[in-house]
């Protein structure tokens, strides 16, 4: 079966490095991801044949294009057809497939390998080999990889299209911060926590599940249309910019006197960095006694610094979490509408326009998750959710 799928190869990232001369700071991501024909495998008894509908645009098409991390596309052949994040419309099903039906709306998830306790050992459409992405206009993938849409939780197609990755990773990264802190403050000695998260989508959707739960959440993010939507939510906003993004020391050192100030001097319970660089020295400091700092991401630097001592006389616990098991992924999903209330950006990206959506996630101008329109007729369930 054929299909057309956006795919990056490893020509198209040499090609775009040798143009600016090495300098990542001018890549045009736009010109290292392109439309490609595909073939699709032919479907098995428990694959699923879907029409994507709808897309969100994920950070790591961005690593994949810069390969500032690793060379995820030299090192899975040359070629990576990305994507793993969609909405879909099932259109065909395998023999032993009883979980879903003809007709049904579903969304895909990336845990693409699990391992004996449920954790992902690679990603889909980004590590795990062979793994074709879904930013494409057919898919075929096996039945375990598919969750049903829960269109009646009271959020639009594009809201629902921007959550199956980074709703299942906000969640993870929340309940294993609160477990952890948990394990040295109880419920009975504290009930409300100071919860500290930087900008992106995961960060957003973390906040949303503090908030639910009763607890104090900031978002300090650079973006004031980000902040202002979760102002809406009652999550108090902190300008970045305000702080220079922590350019410098002195940077850090007035964040951490506004959080003092913000927290009645106690400071951050919980802290989801999912950027580091100069984020993490920032979440850090802002750390209060038995604080927890979690992360998945690494989008300004892979490697982190700390003063041990000061972590160990804080009792500070830093963790690190990749992404949901299939059930945790499964309970995420209930969350959707109730808890989980995504910011779009302004746009809705056609599917021609998708490298331009990169490239603009690329320069950080959206205002919002970005969500990209794969189909250009919508089933009928799903027409009253296009806004
Ligand atoms: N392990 C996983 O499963 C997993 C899942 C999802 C994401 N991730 C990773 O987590 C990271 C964030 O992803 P996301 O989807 O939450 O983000 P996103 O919605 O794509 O937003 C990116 C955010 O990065 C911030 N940013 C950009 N440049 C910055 C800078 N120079 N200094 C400080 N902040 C800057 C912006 O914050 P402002 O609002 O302050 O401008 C922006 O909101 C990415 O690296 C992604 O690959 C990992």
């Amino acid at each position: 079966m054929k299909t057309r799928a956006y795919a990056i190869t490893a020509e198209a990232i040499e090609a775009e490095k040798n143009r600016v001369g090495g300098d990542l700071s001018q890549v045009d991501v736009a010109n290292v991801i392109a439309l490609d024909d595909l073939e699709l495998r032919d479907p098995g008894p428990r694959d699923v044949h879907l029409k994507i509908l709808a897309a969100s645009g994920e950070h790591n098409v961005d690593h994949a294009a810069l390969a500032d991390t690793i060379n995820i596309t030299e090192s899975r052949g040359g070629k990576i057809y990305p994507g793993n994040s969609a909405l879909g419309e099932v259109v065909g099903i395998g023999s032993e497939v009883t979980k879903f039906e003809v007709g049904d709306i579903v969304l895909t998830h990336c845990n693409g390998d699990p391992d004996p306790f449920g954790f992902p050992l690679r990603i889909w459409g980004y590590d795990m080999p062979d793994s074709i992405g879904w930013y494409a206009k057919d898919a075929v993938v096996e039945d375990w990889q598919l969750v049903k849409a829960p269109l009646d939780c009271g959020l639009d197609l594009w809201q629902m299209a921007a959550l199956p990755l980074r709703a299942p990773t906000a969640y993870h990264l929340w309940r294993r911060a609160l477990g952890i802190y948990r394990v040295k403050v109880t419920r009975e000695q504290q009930s409300i926590l100071n919860v500290l998260s930087f900008g992106g989508g995961v960060g957003e959707l973390f906040l949303m599940n503090a908030k639910a739960e009763g607890h104090n959440a900031f978002f300090c993010s650079g973006s004031p249309a980000r902040r202002e939507a979760l102002e809406k939510l009652g999550i108090v906003g902190i300008d970045q910019k305000a702080f220079n993004r922590f350019a410098d020391k002195g940077d850090v050192k007035a964040f951490s006197g506004e959080v003092k100030k913000l927290t009645d001097g106690v400071g951050m319970h919980i802290v989801c960095d999912m950027l580091r660089g100069p984020v993490w020295p920032a979440g850090f400091a802002a750390s209060a006694r038995q604080g927890v700092n979690v992360s998945a991401g690494w989008q300004l630097s892979q490697v982190i610094e700390y003063n041990s001592t000061v972590a160990s006389v804080k009792q500070l616990t830093i963790d690190h979490t990749h992404y949901e098991t299939l059930i945790g992924i499964e309970a995420a999903t209930e969350m959707y509408g109730s808890v989980y209330k995504p910011t779009i950006h302004d746009e809705v990206y056609a599917f021609e326009d998708l490298p331009r959506a990169f490239e603009e996630m690329h320069q950080n101008t959206q205002t919002g998750i970005p969500i990209l329109r794969i189909a250009d007729d919508m089933p009928a369930s799903v027409k009253h959710l296009i806004p």
